[in-house]
């Protein structure tokens, strides 16, 4: 799976010939100045919470590709009264069946409100199986054992786990979730784009090895190649 990194928790993946666009946050993020928003091509915006750093380009995104959205009811009525059209609302604990694969929502600890104020629902993970392997999007969430049923429930090949702690569990925390999902490759995001969020790079991937797991921190605009 070609996996490039747009800033914060904000990743294309494309499986099966199908891109997905996880939490877009690009046209705001101090960071990602070098990315271009119009030409991002996305078959679908997956959204895990409606926190502005996980939506903020969500209706213009989707407006322009015409993706199809995935995210919790509250926060796909709120993207409706927007005009965007092609939402496929779910939540947690549903699997729903796409050509790509199959996305599933899993419980994340931690909140969720829209840009506006209004009510976001509660915030989601995912878990996405496909032909070409399975993976996990934590979203913004602590560590927490409802992640050892994700373990149990499918082979993991990688997961997005966030680790830039002080909103959301940090490396030290991400590093037992590698247990818990039973996965040792793990692509960090949600780190640096703030003050609050600035990690130590190098220190957190030695933490990684040590504990006998790989932590990929990727380029803002960097494409990888992750295998099975
Ligand atoms: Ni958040
Ligand atoms: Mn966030």
């Amino acid at each position: 799976m070609n996996i490039t990194y747009y800033g914060h928790s904000c990743f294309e993946v494309k499986i099966n010939n199908k891109k997905i666009i996880f939490d877009p946050f690009i046209c705001s993020n101090p960071l990602a100045h070098n990315i271009n928003i119009d030409a991002i091509e996305a078959d679908y915006i997956l959204i895990s919470h409606g926190h502005e750093d996980h939506i903020a380009d969500a209706e213009h995104l989707a407006k322009i590709t015409n993706a199809q959205i995935i995210c919790n009811w509250e926060i796909g009525v709120w993207l409706e009264k927007k005009g965007v059209k092609n939402i496929n609302p779910m939540n947690i604990g549903g699997k729903i069946k796409l050509d790509f694969g199959n996305v599933k929502c899993v419980s994340a600890i931690h909140s969720s409100s829209l840009p506006d104020g209004s009510y976001g629902g509660n915030p989601m993970g995912f878990v996405i199986e496909s032909s070409e392997g399975n993976f996990y999007y934590a979203g913004d969430t602590a560590l927490t054992y409802d992640m050892k049923l994700i373990g149990d429930y499918r082979k993991i090949n990688f997961a997005f786990l966030p680790i830039g702690d002080h909103f959301t569990m940090g490396v030290d925390n991400a590093i037992i979730a590698c247990d818990f999902i039973q996965c040792d490759t793990i692509i960090g995001m949600h780190y640096d784009t703030f003050e609050k969020i600035k990690i130590n790079k190098l220190e957190a991937q030695n933490k990684f090895k040590l504990s006998g797991n790989n932590l990929i921190l990727l380029n803002i605009g960097e494409t990888k190649l992750i295998s099975n």
